[in-house]
């Protein structure tokens, strides 16, 4: 419990020094963070945490800044000035039930969904986003993380940027329900706003933030156990193939790499051809699928060959 503490702590240390002065928990984020510190609290007999709105004692640092949020209105938490440095965040480690791939899952969701350090992430209203899709995919695609109406709707891909996947996996003859889609990260990675304000816009995620959430999508790889991966963008290219290794997606895309025994291959994300949406770009995407259909061996048409190509 220390570790989440930590990792917590961290984070909220990250945020503020970005500028960020509220993070909002929903109710159940308040609960969830009471549960870990009453936790942790019945290990040492300095503790006591006893409510929101009434006095707080703890000893671990961590937990004044989550103690904190019992003091204040669960839409406002707010970080306190004496956050102090913690470790690096330390990644989740997941020990998946025993059973069927559907109860595997299942757990894994309630895991995430209720993950303290996710729902330490989330504003009002906003939702843990885990995969979706069929449990017996071939294809998985992994993209980078939740954006504003993901977080609202609590499925990957269902903004603008989705929409076009959902095209993309189509003319690939394919449905959405058949492939398997998550991303690198569960949370949207939150930009700094003034007090309350609605987050506009993405940042990329940090190297913390992502080797935190990898453990949550390699066990999503685990229960599904896809023949291969495609890595959309280059936050899922970091994420899958380790940060730094490539300094652009160019150097990666379009040629098979293996995550963890997985082929992956990489290709540009949608949300790139939705900034330039020219034949020649819908063209490259598109031969990086046409491998994909290659390898899991998907009938290809002659007319799917030649999709995009300029006349
Ligand atoms: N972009 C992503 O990478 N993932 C989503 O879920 C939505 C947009």
């Amino acid at each position: 419990m220390r570790a989440v503490l930590n990792a917590l702590t961290e984070e909220l240390r990250r945020l503020k020094s970005a500028g960020v002065r509220t993070v909002a928990v929903s109710d159940e984020g308040v609960v969830a963070l009471r549960n870990a510190v009453t936790r942790r609290a019945g290990s040492s007999p300095r503790a006591a945490i006893v409510g929101r709105g009434a006095g707080v004692t703890e000893e671990s640092p961590a937990a004044n800044v989550v103690a904190d949020s019992f003091r204040t209105p669960p839409s406002a938490v707010r970080i306190s000035a004496e956050a102090p440095v913690a470790a690096a965040l330390p990644p989740p480690v997941i020990a998946l039930p025993a059973g069927d791939k559907a109860a595997r899952w299942a757990a894994l969701r309630e895991l995430v969904l209720n993950h303290p350090v996710c729902r330490a992430h989330m504003r009002p209203g906003k939702k843990v986003v885990i995969g979706v899709g069929s449990l017996d995919a071939q294809i998985m695609f992994v993209g980078e993380a939740p954006g504003a109406d993901e977080e609202i709707q609590g499925e990957p891909f269902v903004g603008p940027a989705g929409q076009l996947l959902t095209k993309m996996i189509q003319g690939m003859g394919l449905r959405r329900e058949e492939v398997y889609i998550g991303n690198i990260m569960n949370w949207r990675p939150q930009t700094a706003t003034t007090a309350g304000a609605e987050q506009v816009g993405n940042r990329p995620p940090t190297a913390a933030e992502l080797a935190f959430c990898l453990p949550f999508l390699r066990a999503q790889i685990e229960v599904v156990n896809p023949a291969l991966l495609v890595a959309l963008g280059k936050t899922a290219l970091d994420g899958l193939l380790g940060a730094g290794r490539f300094k652009t997606l160019g150097e990666a895309r379009g040629r098979w790499h293996e995550f963890e025994g997985k082929p992956v291959m990489v290709t540009y994300h949608p949300s790139y051809i939705l900034r330039e949406p020219t034949p020649r770009k819908k063209r490259l995407i598109w031969e990086d699928l046409l491998k994909v259909m290659e390898r899991a061996a998907l009938p290809i048409s002659e007319k799917q060959r030649g999709y995009f190509l300029e006349r």
